[in-house]
């Protein structure tokens, strides 16, 4: 199946999906696309891409089916609808939703099922990465189906790290997130201390300048918090998902840091962010500060 002329299939097309597309339209693929809001999916349509009504619709014949929705139930929603029964044989579905433990055991389940190669492929990267086709692909799966899913990796991603069987990207994906999480939220509380003892944001990146301290990520939604314009890259709804899929996935370990972040985060989404930036998290620590 692999080499030319091979059809994707790209169910979902927000943020992620919808860059992913374009570059797998860039490199040559000849690419099929739905999505729920079928009006999100339509510009994909003067790019090249063929727009269909239906996850069926957009699924028939195709060689790799890429889902890239919210969470696990609406993959297995959109899935469910006989997707997988109308691929081509030999078809690969590359899963890079974050879905968390449980939701890839229950999507492999449905996989398995239908007789069709599952790989586990959540991505790093938030929408300039996706755009740039430069997302980390968190890869695990069954080795034979590896050289069907490279070409794929190559055109949205800079790198591929094959991790394992099935499940292992998901982990180390549900681990980088929890690192993510914790920096989102010390970020946000700093930021708010910083405003009740009357200290300027520019002064504390001026401080840490340079130093190890000074991180890139921290600049980017610092910035945003520092002007309270949230453009969404990360929704607050969707960190609000993967802060509970990480805390799901510690069962008795705690996580307070977590939990707190996702304090913050229910804050932020009751002030009216929810469709935000994770960024506006600031506003929920602000929210309930006063
Ligand atoms: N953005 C990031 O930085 C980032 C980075 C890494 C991983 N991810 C993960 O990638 C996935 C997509 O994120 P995103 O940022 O692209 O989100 P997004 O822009 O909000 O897009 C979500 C997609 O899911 C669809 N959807 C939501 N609920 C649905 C349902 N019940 N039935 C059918 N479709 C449904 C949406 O359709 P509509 O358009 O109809 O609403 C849309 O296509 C999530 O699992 C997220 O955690 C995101």
């Amino acid at each position: 199946m692999s080499g030319g002329g091979r059809i994707v299939t790209v169910l979902g097309t927000g943020i992620m999906g919808s860059a992913m597309a374009r570059n797998l339209l860039e490199a040559g693929m000849e690419v099929r696309v739905w999505n729920r809001t079928r009006e999100k999916a339509e510009p994909l349509a003067a790019e090249g891409a063929r727009v269909a009504d239906s996850p069926r619709g957009a699924a028939r014949g195709a060689d790799i089916l890429i889902t890239m929705l919210a969470d696990a139930d609406a993959v297995e929603r959109a899935v469910g609808e006989g997707v997988l029964e109308t691929l081509a044989p030999g078809a690969v579905w590359l899963q890079t939703s974050t879905v968390g433990i449980e939701g890839t055991r229950r999507l492999q389940r449905i996989a398995l099922e239908q007789g069709v190669a599952y790989v586990d492929a959540p991505v790093l990267g938030t929408r300039e990465p996706a755009e740039a086709g430069e997302l980390v692909v968190l890869a695990s799966g069954p080795e034979e189906v590896r050289p069907d899913c490279e070409p794929v990796f190559e055109a949205i991603g800079k790198k591929t790290l094959w991790v394992g069987p099935v499940g292992a990207g998901t982990r180390l994906k549900l681990v980088v997130n929890g690192w993510i999480t914790g920096l989102l939220g010390v970020l946000g509380e700093t930021f708010a201390l910083a405003e009740r003892l009357g200290v300027d944001p520019s002064s504390f990146f001026e401080a840490v300048e340079g130093g190890p301290l000074d991180l890139p990520y921290a600049r980017v939604k610092g910035k945003m918090m520092a002007e309270r314009e949230y453009p969404t890259s990360f929704s607050v709804r969707l960190a609000r998902k993967d802060v509970a899929l990480i805390l799901e996935a510690a069962g008795s370990l705690r996580l307070p840091v977590c939990e707190a972040v996702a304090y913050h985060l229910d804050r932020a989404a009751g002030a009216g962010h929810a469709e935000e930036d994770m960024a506006a998290l600031y506003e929920g620590v602000r929210a309930v500060s006063g």
